[in-house]
């Protein structure tokens, strides 16, 4: 069936934000079948083009290495802004605002949406989730606390939209940021 909810960006991505467990993979796959917009997931776009896992990317060539394949990626696809090809959904990585250079791509090259998630429900949805490198720890809670307390700023700084969604679903969270992108590129 034709996508039925389509968004006129005049090119540019929508891009979503936030940390991990957030809901970015869910709610990009969703947004890119409703408006046709294809989706960009850069977590699974390094690992294709690396050709391995983004923990083996951590172990081998370390955490410094994969941020800047997330730099590399946002510039390649900076280039693509303003064209057909640019009318896309970004699902990021939740670390991709700690590079000073890639909150200002992401404030710069599209209409950017942050998910913004409690600790707690951070925590329920990353429960059974064993390929995230920064979470390989017993002491989840702490660490998710501590990665809230320091992207919080950052996420602010890099997004046009902050949406409080712990206590609203996942699913239910999908007509906001579509009527929220209507809006933005109206
Ligand atoms: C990371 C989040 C992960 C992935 C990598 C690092 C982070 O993406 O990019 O494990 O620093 O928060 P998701 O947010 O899609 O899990």
């Amino acid at each position: 069936m034709e996508p039925c909810f389509p968004i006129d960006t005049k090119g540019h991505p929508i891009i979503l934000v936030g940390l991990m467990g957030c809901g970015k993979t869910t709610i990009g796959k969703e947004l890119s079948r409703m408006t046709g917009m294809p989706l960009i997931d850069m977590d699974a776009i390094i690992e294709e083009q690396i050709g391995k896992s983004i923990s083996a990317i951590f172990r081998d060539e370390g955490e410094n290495h994969f941020r800047a394949l997330e730099t590399a990626l946002l510039r390649y696809i900076e280039k693509t802004v303003g064209t057909e090809k640019g009318s896309v959904i970004i699902s990021t990585g939740g670390g991709v605002v700690i590079k000073p250079v890639n909150r200002e791509l992401l404030r710069r090259i599209g209409f950017t949406v942050w998910l913004n998630v409690d600790v707690d429900t951070l925590l329920e949805r990353t429960a059974r989730s064993d390929n995230r490198p920064l979470l390989q720890t017993p002491n989840r809670r702490e660490i998710l606390e501590k990665l809230h307390r320091e992207r919080t700023p950052l996420y602010a700084e890099a997004a046009h939209l902050k949406l409080d969604s712990s206590n609203i679903s996942v699913r239910d969270t999908i007509p906001l940021v579509h009527e929220a992108a209507l809006e933005f590129f109206a």
